[in-house]
């Protein structure tokens, strides 16, 4: 899509989505970049061979250690805050060093409002915060000013655009003041469909709030309302779920903003004339269909209210986003299939914890689950795994097997990846 366009680009895959290091050598091989988070990411895309220009770092928290390793391996950083400036630009004067930083910018005008973010720097002062504090006499003269980034909370097209937009402005105003913008990273939040039809979503969406607002059967345990409030046998809000379908996702959710105009001429134009790369930053996204999660059942048994419940060998942590719910249904591998007895089941897991569900939804499966079956999570590989995965009760880590054909099908541990 890029090259259609003719557009100078670079995708940087954002690590957190998934901590394989699988997923690090494939970008690799792509050619793409990679947005790390912290410091274990960084340094394992330079253990994996990732050129230093092909890194950037978003990380949240940027400590001194972080900052250090990414000046001794000459990493380029995007900056958020003044005690960030000023801390890596103490460490760049120790080590007599310089830096190509970037700078996130945020707090972008759409509808008539700011769009609230925690990060970055404000749009409307970007400007004259980079040219005061920046070149040969300024505050952070070790600084090599290369770029702008942003990351919108959320999926849409219309505040990306007006982001972007705004981001060519402060662009310009940066040029009139001697200091080129070599990129616009516009981040990640580019959307995927995990849905084949919307028919499908729209119906999930009727079932769910007929569930709760009727006496017919719940389908989600104990009529969870997944995020929506219910008020006076109102639902409030919509649920608090990822949007699972979506007509426009992927290369044309990124074409949609580029070819949005402004000033007469599209988005993608403006940067080819200012001779801009952009850079986009697409977590959840870029691992469509590259990832599994497989657990064994333990036990079957009947709670209080007579639901049947699967004991999973795995936790809660280990299918779990910001989504309310993962909406797709698992697929069932029995070791002695006998279709024709299809049972209501809900999956729980190994936290010590009643609200202890790896789905909050009733699933049906073609037959009673036997111990030893497996279930198989589908889709997962994009936040679902490692995000909030954790070792409570001490168990284990789930183990990260990667699935390669080459001249037949191998599996080996991700922690192999040299
Ligand atoms: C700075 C930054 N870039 C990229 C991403 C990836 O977002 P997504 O996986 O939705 O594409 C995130 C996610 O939080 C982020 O914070």
């Amino acid at each position: 899509m890029f090259s259609r366009y003719r557009l100078n680009s670079t995708v940087f895959f954002a690590r957190k989505a998934n901590k394989g290091k699988c997923f690090v050598k494939a970008a690799k091989e792509c050619g793409f970049g990679v947005d790390t988070a912290s410091l274990n990411e960084m340094k394992e895309c330079i253990e994996l061979g990732l050129s230093p220009e092909k890194i950037t770092v978003t990380a949240a928290v940027k400590n001194r250690e972080l900052l250090g390793y990414a000046i001794t391996n000459r990493i380029p950083v995007i900056v958020d805050n003044w005690d960030e400036c000023d801390l890596l630009h103490q460490l760049l004067v120790d080590m007599n060093r310089t830096l190509q930083v970037g700078f996130r910018v945020s707090g972008f005008e759409y509808g008539g409002e700011k769009l609230y973010s925690r990060f970055g720097f404000d749009s409307e002062e970007i400007c004259e915060t980079i040219t005061s504090t920046m070149g040969d006499s300024g505050k952070y003269h070790k600084f090599r000013y290369h770029g702008l980034h942003f990351h919108l909370n959320g999926y849409s097209i219309p505040q990306r655009a007006g982001a972007l937009s705004q981001t060519l402005d402060v662009a310009d105003a940066l040029a009139n003041n001697g200091f080129r913008t070599r990129y616009i990273d516009i981040g990640g939040g580019i959307v995927m469909n995990y849905l084949a039809s919307s028919e499908e979503w729209e119906n999930f969406h009727k079932v769910l709030r007929d569930s709760l607002l009727t006496e017919v059967d719940e389908i989600t345990f104990q009529k969870d309302p997944l995020g929506m409030v219910k008020v006076d046998n109102k639902l409030l809000g919509e649920p608090k779920v990822y949007p699972y379908y979506n007509e426009v996702f992927q290369d044309r959710f990124v074409e949609a903003i580029l070819t949005t105009a402004k000033e007469g001429a599209p988005l993608y134009r403006h940067l080819i004339d200012r001779d801009i790369e952009l850079r986009i930053e697409p977590g959840r996204s870029l691992l469509d269909q590259s990832g599994i999660t497989i657990a064994r059942v333990a036990f079957r048994k009947k709670d209080a209210e007579g639901r049947t419940l699967v004991g999973l060998e795995m936790n809660r942590t280990q299918m779990f986003s910001s989504s309310a719910d993962y909406l797709l249904d698992p697929l069932f591998i029995p070791q002695h299939p006998k279709p024709g007895s299809p049972t209501e089941v809900y999956f729980v897991g190994a936290y010590c914890l009643e609200q202890e569900l790896i789905l909050k939804r009733k699933i049906s499966l073609p037959q009673y689950p036997e111990i030893g079956d497996l279930i198989c999570f589908v889709n997962t590989a994009g936040y679902m795994m490692h995000f909030y995965e954790s070792e409570a009760h001490r168990f284990d880590l789930a183990r990260n097997l990667v699935v390669e054909k080459t001249s037949g099908w191998q599996a080996f541990p991700d922690e192999e990846i040299i």
